[in-house]
């Protein structure tokens, strides 16, 4: 029998909760697909820092070098300045652990609620693939004369060829894998940024003509958004850089039912990727039952195909398919049942 490590981060606010059903739901496809998945819990998050002053201890990045795969909750806290928490553990982790895709699937799900007038789970079925080590996250910048009048602040969008088309290269094989339009969509703003997405143009193109069975397509990040919105269909999959990604995916996010639905995935293809559910700690909700914990258990699911558990992946959505039309709303609170009966339901579904 197929047994993984697994490295679990709760993290703050809601995550402990909703990683509670995500565990859930993958013990019930591990004995389902006979496989094992062995559990180390980590505390890293807000309040550690806040007890200890210290982000990641010394030593924990290698640590988790050695976990065949990561699920973390969410980071984020109240009392911890903005920055703190998302620059020392969140990005640090996706960098050192050179998790260089972030994949995250935009589905909306049946008998769920989207807000695009005339758009059911047909038309809303596509994925960004977001580049996430490189882009305006690099750091790189800085500035001078702080607080003076002649103050000057730069933040330079770092994107090497090397970043660019070892992405490239993972959406397009994802694409073909993909099966469905088997259609790439380069997002960028090639009419301003004449370099860095000079860059990305050439490199796609270039290694587009190794996958001729790809249809490439471009789209300007702002007509991007648009078209999400209008004809959302016309995506297959979406390649685009760091902030763009960034930005698009909250979109995306909502468009295929809001935040207590969409997971993600920080991949690092040849290393240890994490999946984390892409809403965040939702401090008000801490504590009270009540957050959508579906977002954490698809992350879930993407963490068995990312192990090789392919078909523990799959039932994981099917059965979340299943559980999404006796929802009344995917909106913490407002779903009708509490977190724990949806992670059994999910579970029960299996
Ligand atoms: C995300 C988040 C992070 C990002 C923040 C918390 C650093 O918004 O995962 O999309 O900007 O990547
Ligand atoms: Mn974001």
């Amino acid at each position: 029998m197929n047994s993984y490590r697994v490295a679990v981060i709760p993290g703050d606010g809601t995550g402990p909760e909703v990683v509670r059903e995500a565990v859930k739901v993958l013990d019930a496809a591990s004995g389902k697909h006979s496989f094992k998945v062995e559990r180390v819990e980590f505390d890293y998050g807000g309040e550690r820092y806040l007890n200890s002053g210290e982000t990641l201890p010394d030593g924990a990045v290698d640590e988790l070098r050695k976990f065949d795969g990561i699920l973390l909750g969410a980071i984020g806290h109240p009392d911890v300045p903005p920055g703190v928490l998302e620059r020392g553990v969140l990005l640090r982790l996706r960098f050192e652990l050179d998790q260089y895709i972030n994949l995250r699937p935009v589905k909306l799900f049946p008998g769920t609620e989207c807000p695009l007038r005339d758009k059911g789970p047909e038309e809303v079925d596509f994925v960004v693939i977001r580049e996430n080590t490189g882009g305006l996250y690099s750091g790189h910048g800085g500035v001078v004369y702080k607080g003076t009048p002649a103050e000057v602040a730069t933040q330079t969008a770092v994107e090497t060829r090397f970043n660019v088309e070892r992405c490239l290269r993972y959406a397009f094989d994802y694409t073909r894998r993909r099966a469905a339009k088997k259609q790439l969509t380069l997002c960028g703003k090639n009419n301003v940024l004449v370099y860095t997405q000079d860059l990305w143009w050439r490199a796609f193109n270039e290694v587009g003509e190794e996958y001729p069975d790809v249809k490439r397509d471009y789209a300007h990040v702002d007509a991007t958004c648009m078209w999400m919105v209008k004809n959302p269909e016309w995506f297959d999959v979406i390649v685009t850089n760091n902030m763009f990604g960034d930005i698009i995916t909250d979109l995306g996010a909502i468009i295929q039912g809001g935040m207590g639905i969409a997971a993600g995935g920080n991949i690092n293809p040849e290393g240890v990727s994490m999946f984390e559910p892409i809403g965040g700690s939702a401090p008000k909700y801490t504590g009270k039952n009540q957050i959508n914990p579906l977002a954490a258990i698809c992350s879930g699911g993407m963490l068995c195909d990312s192990l090789g558990e392919e078909e523990a992946a799959r039932s994981i959505e099917a059965s979340v398919a299943k559980v999404t039309p006796r929802l009344k709303s995917l909106a913490a609170g407002r779903m009708g049942y509490s977190t724990e009966e949806v992670g059994s339901m999910v579970a029960d579904a299996l």
